[in-house]
């Protein structure tokens, strides 16, 4: 008889756990997942990163229809109503959808799924639901989950004060939404809400949105939200909430304190950040502990600090991106195979899916000055000929390089398609290139990516349509 049951047991089939499980089944391992939730993919799938896009999807429809974006075009439509159980019914039909494509890959390349929680009984053993299973190796990729605000209770089922999970569920467009927390999840949700609708205030609690992205493309992003309609009130802090006949009512004070105030709002949407799932793992049972942000530090294999237990995604250190998390899932796998698996973590692009969208990878300028010396190259989108034929203003692309070598540093862009286009940076990046290969680069014309050529040539000198 085997010593194990397993070769792996993933904790989690989020994208950092489910492809780290199908990675080491395709690598010839015998392979089991614990997942708890009832259908596979983790908050991505579920709770995140697809639903939310089928609503910035639909609304952004919503939004041409009704605003005039498609008529300017010669698009005519009579009166635009929303349906929005139609709109939600969508939403769920993808999240079906791919989470049931989880389940057919598990199936196909042999990966058992152990329907439970996981608690870890020792460094080989973990019980799940009443069952023990022992593996020679495995991986923690339990994700992460909504950080509570003390004193701003959230009740998703009620659906006024919600957080992420209850924003992308909600039955009505409320009259007024305030965001608590300007970063991702709150310009996004935001977004999509005032695109159906709501009026929506975002409290901050810094004097920017968006925290980690570059200086200069957070106060764009203040400007275009703004532009967009939506109320910023940044260095502001909630410091608490009461919620009586419908309506919540939050107390806000100035981020450097003062004097307080009262905001009323039929919806409050808390988003202030996510921290790592690591209660009732047992973690005590095998001596791991955590760092002072609550998370499983591993090496750069993925290695915790017991031995044969490795750990991915958002439980680590690092962006909580769904993007990491695959990739170090089958790094991980690759790893323990014997093989070497590898994340850069400094090629990590981020995306924000509002319209345009924000999007970034590697070092902002301050950061980048901050090391050395730099040569920075900017083109606005208003000079690129596809965005301005496609009327999509606003924006541009910020080329960061080193001054001495040249080699690229950080790129961001504004654009309705910037998440498209970040890629074409992260992949050179990953080569090593200078900003004269991306200049020398051929880019089809007319492409929103000639914009980075262009940005990439301004770092050199000039660029030619500026
Ligand atoms: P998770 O996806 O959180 O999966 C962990 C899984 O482990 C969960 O299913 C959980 O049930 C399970 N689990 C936990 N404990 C146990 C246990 N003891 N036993 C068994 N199972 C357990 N990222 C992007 O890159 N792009 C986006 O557009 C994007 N949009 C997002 C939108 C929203 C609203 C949210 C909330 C997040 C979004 N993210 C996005 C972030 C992304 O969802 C996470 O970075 C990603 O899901 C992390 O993957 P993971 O595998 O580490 O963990
Ligand atoms: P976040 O870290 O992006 O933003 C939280 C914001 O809340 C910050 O700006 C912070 O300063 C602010 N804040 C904190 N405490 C506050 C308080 N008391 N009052 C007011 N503001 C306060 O976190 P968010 O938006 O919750 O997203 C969580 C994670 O999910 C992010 O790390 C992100 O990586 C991931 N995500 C990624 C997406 C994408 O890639 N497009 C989409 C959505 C989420």
């Amino acid at each position: 008889m085997a010593e194990y049951n397993y070769d792996v047991l993933v904790i989690g089939a989020g994208p950092g756990g489910y492809v780290a499980a199908i990675r080491a089944a395709q690598l010839g391992l015998k392979t089991a997942c614990a997942e708890g939730r009832a259908t596979l993919g983790g908050t991505c799938l579920n709770v995140g990163c697809i639903p939310s896009k089928a609503l910035l999807h639909g609304s952004e429809l919503f939004e041409e229809a009704a605003h005039g974006t498609l008529a300017k075009f010669g698009v005519k439509t009579g009166p635009v109503e929303l349906d929005l159980s139609v709109l939600q019914g969508e939403k769920s039909g993808a999240v079906k959808e791919l989470t049931g494509g989880i389940e057919f890959l598990f199936k196909k390349n042999k990966v058992d799924w152990k329907k439970g929680y996981a608690k870890f009984k020792d460094a080989h053993t973990v019980e799940v639901a009443g069952e023990t299973v022992t593996a020679k190796h495995i991986v923690i990729a339990t994700g992460s989950s909504v950080t509570p605000l003390p004193n701003v209770p959230v009740d998703n089922d009620a659906g006024i004060i919600v957080d992420s999970t209850g924003a992308l569920a909600l039955d009505r467009v409320p009259n007024h939404l305030v965001v608590i927390g300007g970063g991702v999840i709150g310009l996004e949700l935001g977004s999509v809400w005032r695109r159906l609708g709501a009026k929506v205030t975002v409290v901050e609690f810094l004097d920017q949105l968006l925290p980690g992205m570059d200086g200069e493309v957070r106060k764009e992003a203040a400007k275009i939200f703004k532009k967009q309609g939506m109320e910023l009130k940044l260095s502001t802090k909630v410091t608490g909430a009461t919620v009586e006949g419908g309506k919540a009512t939050l107390t806000l004070e100035p981020a450097a304190g003062g004097e307080a105030s009262t905001l009323e709002a039929d919806c409050v949407l808390v988003a202030i950040g996510r921290r790592p799932n690591v209660d009732g793992l047992g973690l005590e049972n095998i001596g791991l502990s955590l760092n002072a942000r609550g998370q499983i530090e591993t090496d750069h294999d993925f290695r915790t600090a017991v031995d044969g237990v490795w750990a991915v995604g958002d439980v680590i250190p690092g962006p909580m991106l769904a993007h990491k998390a695959e990739d170090e899932g089958i790094a991980v796998a690759e790893n323990i195979a014997g093989l070497t698996g590898i994340v850069n973590h400094d090629v990590i692009p981020g995306v924000v899916y509002t319209m345009p969208e924000f999007a970034g990878v590697g070092l902002t300028e301050e950061a980048a000055k901050e090391r050395g010396p730099i040569k920075v190259g900017k083109f606005p989108m208003l000079a690129n000929s596809r965005a301005k034929t496609n009327r999509e203003p606003d924006g541009f692309v910020k080329v960061i390089a080193d001054a001495e070598t040249d080699r690229v540093l950080g790129v961001w862009c504004i654009a309705s398609v910037a998440g498209t286009m970040i890629a074409q940076a992260a992949q050179a990046m990953e080569f090593g290139a200078k900003s004269e290969d991306i200049a020398y680069t051929c880019h089809a014309h007319p492409t929103h990516s000639e914009a980075i050529k262009e940005a990439a040539m301004a770092v050199q000198g000039k660029p030619i349509h500026m």
